[in-house]
């Protein structure tokens, strides 16, 4: 971390001259544990923050200018707070914090210009949440410098709409909502709909969390995960005429949908079978945990993958291909995509002593299947975002 508060540090002061007035913020991806499509269903997610983050230098400018600094890149954006902050389809990455100063505008706060540099150590398109990280940075960031009053769980929901309504992905709360309650040595248990959340000790004894980046990031990624949203509508729809209490699929239970079934298609009935069952799969993990039941909490993320795999279907064959590998290795107690799905990566239990034997069998066996390199990254549950 210290490296990266010296590089965003020094580059600030090559692109904006000096570092006079500085504010230096972390936010961090994140990986899900367990409850994966839930969010936006009112239901229950559960992840943790990982140790790779967005650092992010700004200071205020007396002015209406912003000016932003992708210090990966190498590029630069401008643009006064005069005009209505605009889409910018040529530096697309700058969306994310336009988006967040446009969601300030929107609830009212009183900008002023201000100067930015950020760096990142999460791996692109991996769905750790890259995009998550750099909109509660900013939004970290520029509540600092204007001393504007938002609850944390307030500033995920605000950070979300600016991915919703700027950027145009219809995400649902939990990277932002993590990124900024995320605490050392715990995992979050959210409630989606009360946004009520719970920190639950991450007590692994000899056990990891192994992130695996499978290397590929399907294109149609948006695309389909705002046609999973429209078909969990759908089946609400059903559901909720035949069970007016029925708001979300967060209110449905296994029955009831049975009942339902023959006024469903097919594969709206799946998908409300997945988020069904995994609300209830969340649960069972955090009492898992609480009663130190480790192969139990494992058992619970294969379900899981079983769950998007067959009834979600947001998984693709080089996941799948990660997992099934995974499984084999002695010491492994659960393996599953994780994250918004169609590639990105798989998390993993598995016991601190086969970490060893994973890369040396899983990497390799992957890679001449694939012909791709994953990536292997071991995480501790980070603090969320803070001034540093
Ligand atoms: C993406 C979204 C989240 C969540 C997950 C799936 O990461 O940003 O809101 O819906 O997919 O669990």
């Amino acid at each position: 971390m210290k490296r990266e508060v010296a590089m965003v540090t020094e580059a600030f002061a090559k692109v904006f001259g000096d570092t006079d007035g500085l504010t230096i913020v972390r936010a961090p991806g994140r990986v899900n544990l367990i409850g994966e499509h839930t969010d936006y269903n009112d239901g229950y997610v559960f992840p943790m923050a990982i140790g790779y983050d967005i650092v992010m230098a700004a200071r205020k400018r007396p002015d209406q200018l912003v000016r932003i600094h992708a210090c990966d890149y190498e590029r630069m954006v401008a643009f006064s707070l005069a005009e209505p902050i605009a889409y910018d389809s040529e530096e697309p990455w700058s969306n994310y914090p336009r988006g967040v100063l446009w969601a300030l505008q929107e609830a009212g706060v009183k900008l002023s210009g201000m100067e930015i540099a950020f760096l990142g150590t999460i791996p692109q398109g991996s769905g750790l949440s890259s995009s998550a990280a750099l909109e509660v940075a900013t939004a970290v960031a520029v509540k600092h410098l204007t001393g504007f009053e938002f609850t944390l769980p307030e500033l995920a929901l605000l950070c979300q709409r600016a991915e919703n309504y700027f950027v145009g992905m219809k995400c649902g709360v939990m990277d932002q909502f993590i990124s900024l309650l995320g605490r050392e040595g715990y995992a979050l248990l959210i409630d989606c709909r009360t946004l009520a959340y719970e920190r639950i000790p991450l007590e692994l004894g000899d056990y990891r969390i192994l992130v695996c980046h499978s290397g590929v990031k399907h294109r149609l990624v948006d695309s389909e995960y705002n046609r999973r949203r429209q078909e969990c509508e759908s089946g609400v729809q059903v559901l909720a005429a035949e069970f007016p209490p029925v708001r979300a699929l967060r209110d449905a239970d296994l029955e009831m949908l049975a009942a339902c079934r023959e006024r469903m298609a097919p594969v709206i009935y799946k998908r409300c079978r997945h988020v069904i069952t995994e609300n209830e799969r969340v649960l069972k993990s955090v009492a898992a945990l609480k009663a130190g039941d480790l192969k139990r909490f494992g058992e619970l993320l294969n379900q899981s993958h079983d769950s998007l795999q067959q009834d979600y279907e947001v998984s693709c064959a080089e996941i799948d291909l990660l997992v099934t590998l995974a499984r084999k290795v002695e010491g492994v107690l659960g393996a599953r995509i994780t994250g918004g799905g169609f590639g990105g990566c798989t998390v993993n239990l598995i016991h601190a002593d086969a970490i060893g034997e994973f890369t040396r069998r899983v990497l390799p066996e992957y890679h001449k299947q694939t012909g791709i390199e994953a990536q292997v990254y071991i995480s501790t549950a980070a603090n969320g975002a803070e001034i540093l």
